[in-house]
């Protein structure tokens, strides 16, 4: 694997193996906007990850546009606000979307987050409802290809049930001491590609001790660690970050191997930290 390794989808299309991600960088969403995405792109990142509540897709757009880089050698990604669900709702927040970036198509086109489930069956034709409209954006030619976030088995079961076109990509937060290994494994048995956010566990992980310890070996940072460790486990991790030496230091993370033992020492972390946000928590 290099910086320029590649997955399949199961549709053939191909996804980069790390990607930039530009969620606020304070948990307080639209506060503040990423800076560090022209340099992303000049470092090499080629997966950009936003979302219509990230408020930073004009941002975004601009800087594609300066970056000189061709439309096809770029993977945008971007994610349908909670806020629109439903098949004409979701339609149009593609098309702000794809308005604000300033594009003609996206790579991939994600559910941010699954309606909240309950007794009643609303909330599946909600997100049916929803994922029609991806249908329709898939087959107009509007995105390369379309997935879910944060979505659960139990979320993702009816969806399938009722899906012509079956999903192709899970992104769900992921990092050492939060691996949420059912929906992984759901994901990886279906076929779907696995994105991870918040690979520092929103930073948290990146004074631990065992991660720090594991680095010194390699001569590696815990963030180019848990970066490694990632890929490894074949999870898209898409880190964070404003600061130009750390954007370069997170794609410099193919030179290494971590060993088995390392491997089995973090995919076994006791949770102490992440974002806190679940299905069944968000509020927004
Ligand atoms: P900064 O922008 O100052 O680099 P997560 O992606 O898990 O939510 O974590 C994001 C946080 O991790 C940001 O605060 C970011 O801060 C920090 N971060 C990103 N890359 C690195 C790195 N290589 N070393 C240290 N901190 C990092």
């Amino acid at each position: 694997m290099n910086a320029s390794s590649k997955y399949t989808l199961k549709n053939g299309v191909e996804i980069p193996c790390i990607g930039y991600g530009t969620a606020p960088l304070t948990t307080t969403i639209g506060s503040e906007m990423p800076k560090g995405i022209d340099h992303a792109l000049k470092c090499g990142f080629r997966l950009i990850d936003t979302a219509w509540a990230y408020k930073n897709e004009d941002f975004l757009g601009a800087a594609i546009k300066n970056s000189g880089l061709k439309r096809e050698q770029l993977f945008v990604s971007s994610k349908c606000s909670n806020r629109f669900r439903g098949y004409d709702r979701a339609l149009m927040c593609f098309k702000e979307s794809l308005s604000l970036l300033g594009l003609e198509y996206l790579d991939l086109y994600l559910i941010h987050w699954p309606a909240k489930d309950g007794p009643d069956e609303e909330w599946q034709a909600i997100n049916s409802s929803t994922w029609r409209a991806f249908e329709t954006l898939y087959k107009d030619g509007y995105v390369r290809a379309i997935g879910v976030s944060n979505f659960w088995p139990r979320h993702l079961v009816p969806l399938m049930e009722s899906a012509e076109i079956q999903p192709m990509v899970l992104q769900l937060e992921y990092h050492p001491g939060y691996t949420q290994p059912e929906p992984v494994r759901f994901a990886k048995e279906h076929g779907l590609i696995v994105e991870g956010w918040s690979p520092f566990g929103t930073g948290q992980l990146l004074n631990n001790e065992t991660l720090k310890s594991i680095g010194e070996k390699y001569g590696k940072t815990p963030a180019q660690v848990i970066l490694n460790w990632s890929i490894k486990n074949g999870v898209i991790p898409l880190p964070k970050s404003n600061n130009p030496e750390r954007i370069a230091q997170n794609l410099n993370v193919f030179d290494f191997e971590l060993s088995d033992k390392d491997m089995a020492v973090i995919d076994s972390m006791e949770y102490f930290g992440g974002s806190g946000w679940t299905p069944d928590t968000i509020t927004w």
